[in-house]
């Protein structure tokens, strides 16, 4: 038992840590009643087995509801929603919450006459306007599942998630645009179409006037002109356990991984981490410079940032380039930000272009106080630059599209913790990290090994994988029983700070997008003069990680074809995000006795670092061979 002094010596962090692991049903009833619910849960959890957890089973509830109507009722209605802002079209754009919400009504009413509701799935393939932040409100406020689809997927990718998540309606736009690029979407998804078994009733298209398509999909509707003679539809009540959205994340294969996430373990998760991660208040302006495309576009542009109460920022446009590097710092200015959140990627290829940070000095940031970072690890110059070209406090923080909010940070709403570079600090309260050895056993202190995190997960994170429960269960609870196994490897120090330094399977991070190399093998291998290859990661100072491809041919190929061919096929195939465009061909890989390809060892000889030649391989003549092609 603690004894009172004790209790007074802890820190806040501290004691609600303590709390939400020893007394998890009670912290986080407590955390929910902060919510405006239909009906309150009086159960915090009910878990039918080890793995599964149904959080707030009882409570009934509506997402958009919380993040709209419910500020307007409360007095927030006069209050900026949400900023647009669109370098690459010259735009801006703002709602009040009042305004945002009869934006919503408008579009749920329209997906309604379309015959959307409840549990029905609708597919978002949208670039960054706020009509994507209005339909995944929309399909929140009907109760029906929305899947974003990143805009920067190919075709194919897009015909994998529509034949999964068997939409009702797909809701696309004319075309993205990629600084001054236009990318024709609706060609885009009539290739999808073409290529997927399942067919959507209706394909509602937002009409761009930087792209006119003269592509015209079955069932096509207008965006504008259905929202416009659409009634208006109220907030359905769902049970906080029924989805509120499925969104598509790279695996180790080619077939992606529909993680789904709850109502309201999610809300009430969005809630908690705004105050405690983020120390933000209602009122406060939040930009997380990402894409809706990603988690931290659900979590972090649309749904936390709305459901406290501040105000958000969508941003169609680049970090350099639209139009140069001080486009962050204008953003800044002009919305008053309080706290930015971006990933590494995006400061390193600032910095690259303004190294001095002019662009801080010449822009008012007074608003600004804070920066946050996640989707790979923040090296420590980028840390110490920021940190220093700004004189504001630089969090990391360690999160997955799984979980849907940090398991890992500072939490500045509670205590803030002194920084330590190249780590994401704390475990989160609701977290119980650790750190295991390949037998299962906990490791010490500073001993690398396998991060998992302790059964059952907190509010937020996946409730399963969309129709495959299985896989569910296989990719990520089988390892080690009764632990969530996150796919990172990492060591906890003598302090409890947590370094994440890496995945442990085939998925790689590039500028901040998850991607799988398991994937981009799978699409090399299947070129009919690819005898075999290789797929891994290698350092990228701008990117973080980049992908290559190792690449045996069939002896009579044409070198130079087939390596323009592999580098196409990706782009056509996955996207132009996947950004392989290294491919080394070698006439023999490196395996084990076993058939395993050394894949370690090939980016260690690429990297140019010492390694030591596998007890386990078969024909080490083969790494003198691979030496030698590298250095021609
Ligand atoms: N739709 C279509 N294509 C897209 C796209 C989208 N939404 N996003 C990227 N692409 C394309 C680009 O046009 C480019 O194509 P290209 O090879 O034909 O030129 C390719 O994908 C690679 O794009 P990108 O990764 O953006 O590289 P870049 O060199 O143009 O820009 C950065 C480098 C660092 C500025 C950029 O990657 C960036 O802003 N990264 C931050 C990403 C981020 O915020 N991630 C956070 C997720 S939490
Ligand atoms: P995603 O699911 O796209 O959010 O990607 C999750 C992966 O990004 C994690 O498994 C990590 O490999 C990596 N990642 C995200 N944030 C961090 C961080 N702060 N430090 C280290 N790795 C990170």
């Amino acid at each position: 038992m603690t004894n009172s002094n004790e209790a007074v010596a802890l820190s806040a962090y501290q004691q609600q840590a303590n709390q939400a692991k020893q007394h998890p049903e009670e912290f986080w009833l407590q955390q929910a009643a902060a919510l405006p619910w239909f009906e309150t849960p009086s159960t915090a959890l009910e878990r039918p087995d080890e793995i599964h957890s149904q959080w707030f089973p009882d409570g009934l509830m509506n997402t958009c509801f919380m993040a709209l109507d419910h500020h307007v009722v409360s007095g927030r209605g006069e209050q900026i929603a949400l900023y647009y802002d669109s370098p690459v079209t010259d735009t801006k754009q703002q709602w009040t919450y009042s305004e945002l919400l009869q934006e919503v009504e408008q579009a749920a009413g329209m997906l309604s006459a379309l015959g959307v509701t409840k549990g029905d799935r609708v597919l978002i393939y949208l670039p960054m306007i706020p009509q994507a932040a209005v339909a995944m409100l929309a399909c929140a406020r009907l109760g029906a599942i929305h899947s974003v689809v990143f805009g920067g997927f190919a075709a194919n990718e897009l015909a994998i998630r529509i034949d999964d998540a068997q939409p009702k309606v797909v809701i696309s736009a004319t075309c993205g645009i990629e600084i001054e690029k236009i990318i024709p979407y609706t060609p885009l998804l009539a290739k999808a179409l073409a290529l997927a078994n399942h067919q959507p009733n209706h394909c509602v298209i937002v009409d761009r006037e930087q792209y006119q398509s003269s592509e015209q999909l079955e069932n096509q509707v207008d965006w504008q002109t259905a929202v416009d003679k659409a009634q208006p539809h109220g907030a359905v009540a769902v049970a906080a356990t029924d989805p509120l959205y499925i969104l598509y994340t790279s695996g180790t294969t080619g077939k992606p991984k529909g993680v789904v996430r709850d109502n309201g373990g999610h809300a009430v998760a969005m809630h908690y981490s705004m105050r405690t991660v983020y120390g933000m208040s209602p009122g406060d302006v939040f930009w997380a410079a990402s894409d809706v495309g990603w988690v931290v576009g659900h979590s972090y542009i649309v749904y936390a940032p709305l459901i406290l109460g501040c105000s958000t920022v969508l941003y169609e446009g680049k970090p350099i380039r639209t139009p140069n590097a001080e486009a962050f710092w204008r953003v800044c200015q002009d919305y008053k930000v309080n706290a930015l959140f971006a990933a590494p990627t995006a400061f390193r290829a600032i910095r690259k272009e303004d190294p001095q940070g002019e662009g801080l000095k010449s822009h008012d940031l007074s608003a600004l106080k804070k920066f946050f970072l996640a989707g790979e690890r923040l090296d420590p110059p980028t840390y110490q630059w920021l940190n220093q070209v700004s004189g504001l406090p630089v969090y990391d923080h360690w999160w997955q599209t799984e979980t849907g909010w940090a398991i890992a940070c500072n939490p500045i709403g509670l205590t803030a913790m002194p920084v330590k570079e190249g780590c994401a600090t704390v475990a989160t309260p609701g977290y119980q990290i650790k750190i295991l050895r390949d037998d299962g056993s906990e490791a010490n202190a500073q001993e690398q090994g396998n991060i998992a995190i302790q059964l059952p997960l907190p509010p937020g994170c996946f409730t399963t994988l969309w129709q495959d429960d299985e896989r569910y269960c296989s990719s990520y609870f089988s390892a080690y029983p009764g632990y969530y196994l996150s796919g990172d490897g990492g060591f906890i120090d003598d302090d409890g700070y947590v370094f994440v330094m890496g995945r442990i399977d085939d998925v790689i991070n590039v500028a901040g997008h998850r991607l799988s190399t398991g994937e981009m093998e799978e699409v090399v291998a299947a070129h009919p003069q690819v005898a075999e290859c290789a797929v891994l990661g290698v350092q990228d100072t701008l990117k973080g990680e980049l992908p290559i491809a190792f690449v045996v041919l069939q002896a009579e190929a044409d070198q130079s074809l087939v390596k323009q061919q592999l580098v196409q096929r990706i782009r056509d195939q996955i996207g132009a995000i996947a950004c392989l465009k290294e491919i080394l061909i070698v006439a023999r890989l490196p395996k084990t006795r076993s058939g395993k390809i050394l894949r370690r060892t090939l980016r260690q000889i690429y990297q140019h670092e010492p390694y030591t030649v596998p007890s386990t391989i078969d024909d080490p003549a083969i790494l003198d061979e691979v030496k030698a092609g590298l250095a021609q």
